[in-house]
């Protein structure tokens, strides 16, 4: 039987919306927009595909976007006395360093100048530390999204076997924690992991953050598995075709034969992670204004 195709762009449009409502509720309550400022260092055509995409959002959830794009060639020092004048600025409330950052430059020192109330990334040693002891914080946005979508689909994930393929700190390891506070029992494998088909067909639950396409086979799920992708990567054009096809880390078409349900690429995951950025600048911003987030949230 076909899986059922879990439409995460159907579920972002909504959650943008929400997100745009209570934004403007915001601004009623607060008298002043909730902002959100994300730089950019150099030129990396699909850094900037996504920083002009995320402008455009948070401008049409009623939010105030500021946008500081910097030459590859700036400096540490320069880039921190922006981050620091942002820390500073009371018209932001979520700071954003699109990464990966040029490679003089160092992207923890930079991430860890940013003050805990203003990561919308969730990627400072405070959040990343406080989501470790269960504690409220902004979260890193794929895997929040990814966590949304599960919930969605499933409803009460405990007792679940999840299988987290990927050790990152913006994807695999908050995952790894979100899962396991709703109660999962958590695998996190990864290019080490010895017989990962094996790992994965226990899993209820898979969620694949490796980056290597198709990876994931139809013959590793357990039968109605559960499958999120994360993976965004794009294959060698076919002869005569300008660009290569968009494929996640799971072979799609044969995967819908074996698992219940299935995150497509593109339109599965990669949707949320915006939404979830522009949910996480309300909820500072909430917070940042001393007021009470909203449950909707
Ligand atoms: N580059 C790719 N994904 C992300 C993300 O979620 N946050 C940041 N800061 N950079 C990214």
């Amino acid at each position: 039987m076909a899986a059922i195709r879990i439409d995460g762009k159907a579920f972002a449009a909504t959650l943008r919306e929400r997100v745009g409502e209570l934004a403007s509720a915001f601004e009623q309550a607060a008298g002043r927009k909730a902002g959100l400022a994300v730089v950019l260092v150099g030129e990396d055509p699909a850094s900037q595909v996504y920083v002009r995409s995320k402008g455009k959002a948070t401008v049409a959830a009623h939010m105030a976007s500021f946008e500081h794009r910097l030459p590859a060639g700036t400096s540490e020092a320069d880039l921190l006395t922006l981050v620091e004048q942002l820390n500073a600025d009371p018209a932001v409330d979520g700071i954003l360093v699109q990464l990966p950052l040029p490679d003089h430059l160092d992207e923890q020192r930079v991430v860890d100048r940013i003050v805990p109330e203003k990561d919308v990334d969730g990627l400072t040693p405070t959040s990343t530390g406080r989501l470790a002891l269960g504690l409220d914080g902004l979260v890193p946005c794929t895997p929040l999204g990814s966590l949304m979508l599960l919930k969605d689909q499933l409803g009460d994930l405990t007792g679940m076997n999840a299988v987290v393929i990927g050790r990152s700190i913006l994807v695999g390891k908050p995952m790894a924690q979100l899962l396991l506070d709703a109660n999962a029992t958590v695998t996190i494998a990864h290019s080490r992991t010895k017989d990962l088909p094996e790992v994965v067909k226990r899993a209820d639950i898979v969620v694949a953050a490796v980056g290597r396409a198709e990876m994931v086979k139809a013959d590793w799920l357990k039968d109605g598995a559960t499958v999120i992708d994360v993976g965004i990567n794009r294959l060698p054009p076919e002869p005569g075709a300008e660009k290569g096809r968009l494929v996640g880390d799971v072979a799609y078409d044969e995967a819908c034969e074996k698992a219940g349900a299935i995150t497509p690429v593109p339109g599965g995951v990669g949707p949320m992670t915006i939404a979830v950025l522009l949910r996480n600048t309300l909820v500072a911003a909430y917070r940042n204004a001393n007021l009470e987030v909203p449950s909707e949230l």
